[in-house]
């Protein structure tokens, strides 16, 4: 049967856009792509429209008029503001979560408590509004102790606190200074889970899931997991010291639970869940949910997904994902590594002019997916914090790895960084 071509919009400009988009690039169904407001790399697999990927009657307005099939919104900050609802009441075909669905990411508190009903293992906490209160709860407390802001601050509003003042500076910046904003009217204080920190990632059509491989993103800026965090600086997947027994504990402690809980409260969850996990002594736990495709953790999902990406968006759309097989590259491993801006997660300097992309892509297994780039005349200059991402795959995670290093080193522009040791603690662990 021959399947009509279809004009695909995705909003959002990082590199997890750039990866989705390149794999439906080669997908049979799609004709058109474009993008809002994209990056230098996605430049070159459709068009870019500058229209911000919050600006959601604009984007509207554009689907619209340029009769756009399907729309793909993968960034947290449109789907906290209701892209998808926005959408549908247009009667235009969108894939995320809606604003109640995507609630699990942008209200930390409410995702506590969702937990809380539903016996999903997490960290304990509690929740206040009142700084006199928090500092009084903070005072009394154990150390390390983690304190959140409840909304998105970009990914910024975490404190892992080592001592109580640490703590206390924290919530006065959120709860005093309001540093974050509204995202800081609430914080959540929670016990500190030491263990290994993974990222899960299941696509859900509200009632089925299917669980992607197991991946681990590196989010402190320095090396040895050292300074602040970042929207993360490297990624593997899957992961060689995850076996099934593992996975099917999360599946059915973490997984299956949400699904089917925000089911039950009426806020079914089309699209993706990508719960934070740690693995503890005491089993994996969860320490945040994102209710998006994870970045980095896409851009090495896309390089060994075999499945045509837009196959599983419609099964997600039309509650059909168990009739759908997913199909990921038979002994292969990806990573992908983050150049970013000098001074990145503080401040940094835009314009910056990147060479070496095509020498590194030259290179064997190799595909650069762009993050924050922009094409000034016939150049391609730096643009954002996280500038590019290198990928590779290899049949050892250790091959892919030494594959992705070796490439960088064709690439350069001033000022850039990189973590040295992405997939080390891994490899580490595996050995042991
Ligand atoms: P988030 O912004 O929620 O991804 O949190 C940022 C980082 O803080 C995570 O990647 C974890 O390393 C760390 N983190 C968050 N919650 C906890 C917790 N309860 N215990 C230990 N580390 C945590
Ligand atoms: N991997 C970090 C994030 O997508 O939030």
């Amino acid at each position: 049967m021959q399947i009509k071509k279809q004009k695909i919009l995705i909003v959002g400009s990082g590199g997890r856009e750039h990866a989705i988009g390149w794999k439906i690039a080669q997908s049979k169904r799609a004709s058109d792509l474009y993008f809002a407001p994209g990056n230098a790399g996605t430049l070159e697999l459709g068009t870019n429209v500058t229209i911000s990927a919050t600006d959601i009657p604009k984007l509207v307005e554009f689907a619209k008029k340029e009769k756009i099939d399907l729309t793909l919104a993968l960034p947290d900050d449109p789907l906290a503001l209701g892209i998808v609802d926005e959408f549908q009441k247009a009667g235009l075909h969108i894939w995320g979560t809606t604003k109640a669905a995507s609630e699990l990411e942008w209200s930390k508190a409410y995702a506590k408590e969702f937990m809380k009903r539903h016996k999903i293992p997490t960290a304990k906490y509690e929740i206040f509004t009142d700084f006199k209160k928090a500092k009084t709860y903070v005072e009394k407390g154990l150390v390390p102790i983690v304190i959140k802001a409840s909304g998105l601050a970009l990914g910024k509003g975490v404190t892992v606190a080592q001592t109580r003042e640490e703590a206390i500076k924290a919530l006065e910046n959120i709860l005093i200074k309001k540093v974050f904003g509204n995202a800081g009217n609430e914080v959540v204080i929670e016990e500190y889970l030491s263990g290994i920190e993974i990222s899960i990632h299941a696509i859900s059509d509200g009632k089925n899931y299917k669980i992607f491989p197991s991946s681990q993103d590196h989010k402190r800026i320095f090396d040895g997991n050292y300074g602040p965090n970042t929207g993360g600086m490297g990624v593997i997947a899957p992961l060689p010291f995850m076996n099934q027994t593992m996975m099917n504990e999360i599946e059915k402690e973490i997984v299956m639970p949400t699904i089917k809980g925000m089911a039950g409260e009426g806020r079914p969850f089309v699209g993706c869940l990508y719960p934070g996990v740690m693995l503890t002594k005491d089993g994996p736990k969860v320490f945040e949910f994102n209710s998006r495709f994870g970045d980095p953790e896409t851009q090495a999902y896309m390089r060994i997904l075999e499945t045509d990406f837009l196959d599983i968006v419609v099964a997600s759309l039309e509650g059909k994902l168990n009739d759908l097989e997913i199909k990921w590259k038979k002994d292969a491993f990806a990573c992908n590594i983050a150049l970013a801006s000098g001074g990145y997660p503080g401040n940094y300097e835009k314009g910056k002019i990147i060479s070496g992309i095509k020498e590194a892509e030259l290179q064997p297994d190799i595909i650069v997916f762009h993050a924050g780039t922009k094409t000034d005349k016939d150049k391609i200059t730096t643009n954002g914090g996280r500038v590019l991402g290198v990928s590779a795959i290899g049949a050892t995670l250790e091959e892919a790895l030494k594959k992705a290093y070796k490439a960088i080193e064709k690439i350069s522009f001033e000022g850039m960084q990189y973590r040295k040791d992405i997939g080390k603690s891994a490899m580490e662990l595996t050995k042991k």
